[in-house]
């Protein structure tokens, strides 16, 4: 939450990180699916594929994040996103000050590894700290159902009026 002042009105605004991490660009639709509801409820979003995050772009941040991963190789996260976790996961970092929810992508014709890579980054934050919004949610690409339908309507129910 994040107070502005404007023509001596004093407005408070809330804002959303989105984390994405992606191979062929479902979680990316699933973001920008989130970001446009986001926006009918006067949510300022900021979608970001993790190739371009360091540690570091967690120092300081003060609203929450919403992390959208899909599952590659044998329960690997995404390789763009490979450098951010790997790099997180060494840090040591404390993450007290953040708030996180979790969207996985995965398919459940990979039944060992299902939606790893979501799960992966919801060990790896709640390992450094963070607090975590809600319950995960993870998408079964082999039931049919469209992800980003799905992802707006947990984020509706579940997240949503947690930032
Ligand atoms: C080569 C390959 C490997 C995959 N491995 C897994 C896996 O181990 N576990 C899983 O749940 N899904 C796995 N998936 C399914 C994807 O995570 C799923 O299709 C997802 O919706 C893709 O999202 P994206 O387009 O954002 O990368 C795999 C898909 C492919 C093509």
């Amino acid at each position: 939450m994040h107070i502005i002042k404007k023509n001596n009105l004093l407005f408070m605004t809330k804002n959303l990180n989105i984390y994405v991490a992606t191979m062929t660009g479902t979680a990316l639709m699933v973001a920008d699916e989130i970001e446009d509801f986001c926006k009918t409820e006067g949510i300022n979003t900021n979608i970001i594929e993790m190739d371009v995050l360091e540690p570091k772009n967690l120092e300081n941040l003060d609203s929450p994040i919403l992390i959208v991963s899909s599952t590659y190789g044998q329960g690997d996260v995404p390789d763009g996103s490979k450098n951010f976790y790997n790099k997180l996961k060494s840090s040591n970092m404390n993450l007290e000050h953040i708030k996180y929810a979790v969207f996985g992508l995965g398919d459940m014709t990979y039944k060992d590894t299902f939606a790893y890579g979501g799960k992966k980054f919801d060990h790896l934050f709640l390992e450094l700290k963070a607090n975590r919004i809600g319950e995960p949610f993870y998408h079964d690409a082999s039931d049919g159902s469209l992800p980003e339908e799905e992802a707006v309507n947990w984020f509706k129910e579940k997240v949503f009026k947690l930032i």
